[in-house]
C-alpha cells in the first residue's frame, strides 16, 4: 500500500486542492483509494461531498480514531466518497461492476490536540497503527494540515511518500527549501519508511515572468524533487470544489486539461503495489 502525505508548513498554497485532484486521478485509473482527512479545517472531506447526517451514521473521526488506535479499526469507519460518477456504465459502487474505489476517513477539529510536539515514538505511530488495519487500499492520501508539529509528522511517520506543494512565489520557494531540510532530519529518525520525497508547483501562471523565474529557481534548488508536472493557475477550481465534483468530471475544456495533468502527476508519483521506486531521495 503507497501512503502519500500531501504537506506543506504554508496554508492556502493547494494541498488539499492537490489531494483532490489526485483522488479524482486514481478513481478513473480504478486504483481503490482512502483519503485520510488530517487537516483540522477538514476541507477534503467537504470537497469530497461527505455531508453531515446519514452519511457519517457510526463513523467517528480521524480525530477520535487517533486518540485510541490499537483499540479501533480504521477500516470500521471509513466513508465513501459523494462524489459523481458519470462514466458511462457506472454503478453507485464507483468503477462498473466494482467495488468502492474511492473512501475517506473524514477530518475534525479533534485532529488538533494532536498538534503538540513530541518525539515520542508512541505518538508518532498513531496514524501508522490505525493504517495497520486497513487492507483493500492501493493508494492512501494523506491531507495535512498547514504546520509541520505533531499532526504532519504522525503523517510522515506513516508515509512511504511525502508530496510538498509549493507556490512560484519568493517565500514559498525558501520555504518550502527549509521544510524538505526539516523533513530529511525528521526521515533519518523517525520516518525511515519514507521512500521519496518530491515538490509540485501549484498554482502556476504560465505567462507570467516572475512565475517561470521562481520555477527556475525551484528547478535548481530541488533538483529532480521537483516533480514534472506543474500545476496552472485554474479559474473555475473554487467551482468545481464548492459543487464537490471531481475535476474529471467537471464539463470544459480547462477542467479536462487540469484532469490531465492530475493523472500525470499520479503517474509520477503512484507506483503498482511491490514496486519500489525509481526515484529514491
Ligand atoms: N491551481 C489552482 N488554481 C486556482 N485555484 C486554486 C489552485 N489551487 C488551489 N486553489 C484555490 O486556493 C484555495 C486554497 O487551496 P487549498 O487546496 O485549500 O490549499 P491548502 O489545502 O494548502 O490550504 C482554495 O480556494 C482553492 O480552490
Ligand atoms: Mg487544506
Amino acid at each position: 500500500m503507497q501512503i502519500i502525505s500531501i504537506s506543506s508548513l504554508k496554508g492556502g498554497v493547494g494541498k488539499t486542492s492537490v489531494t483532490l485532484g489526485l483522488a479524482s486521478a486514481a478513481r478513473v485509473q480504478g486504483i481503490p483509494t482512502l483519503v485520510v482527512d488530517m487537516d483540522p479545517h477538514a476541507d477534503a472531506t467537504t470537497g469530497l461531498g461527505v455531508k453531515q447526517g446519514q452519511d457519517i451514521e457510526g463513523r467517528e473521526d480521524i480525530g477520535t480514531l487517533l486518540e485510541r488506535p490499537r483499540r479501533v479499526s480504521m477500516a470500521d469507519h471509513v466513508i465513501a466518497s459523494g462524489w459523481p460518477d458519470l462514466t458511462p456504465g457506472a454503478t453507485e459502487t464507483g468503477v462498473p461492476g466494482g467495488t468502492k474505489v474511492l473512501d475517506v476517513v473524514r477530518g475534525s477539529s479533534r485532529t488538533s490536540l494532536f498538534e503538540r510536539p513530541t518525539t515520542r515514538l508512541r505518538e508518532l505511530r498513531r496514524l501508522s497503527t490505525l493504517l495497520e488495519s486497513v487492507t483493500k487500499y492501493a493508494l492512501v492520501l494523506v491531507d495535512c494540515p498547514p504546520a509541520l508539529n505533531g499532526v504532519t509528522r504522525m503523517a510522515w511517520a506513516a508515509s512511504t511518500d511525502v508530496l510538498l506543494v509549493a507556490e512560484p512565489s519568493l517565500f514559498s520557494v525558501a520555504g518550502t527549501e527549509r521544510t524538505l531540510r526539516a523533513l530529511d532530519l525528521f526521515r533519518k529518525e523517525y520516518a525511515q519508511g519514507v521512500h521519496s520525497t518530491g515538490v509540485v508547483a501549484n498554482r502556476v501562471r504560465p505567462a507570467s515572468t516572475e512565475h517561470q523565474f521562481r520555477l527556475g529557481e525551484m528547478e535548481r534548488m530541488y533538483g529532480d524533487r521537483l516533480l514534472p508536472v506543474a500545476i496552472p493557475e485554474q479559474g473555475n477550481w473554487q467551482q468545481i470544489q464548492g459543487a464537490a465534483w471531481p475535476v474529471h468530471a467537471w464539463p470544459g475544456e480547462t477542467a479536462a486539461q487540469s484532469a490531465e495533468l492530475f493523472e500525470e502527476l499520479l503517474s509520477a508519483l503512484h507506483r503498482p503495489q511491490g514496486r519500489r521506486s525509481q526515484r529514491r531521495h
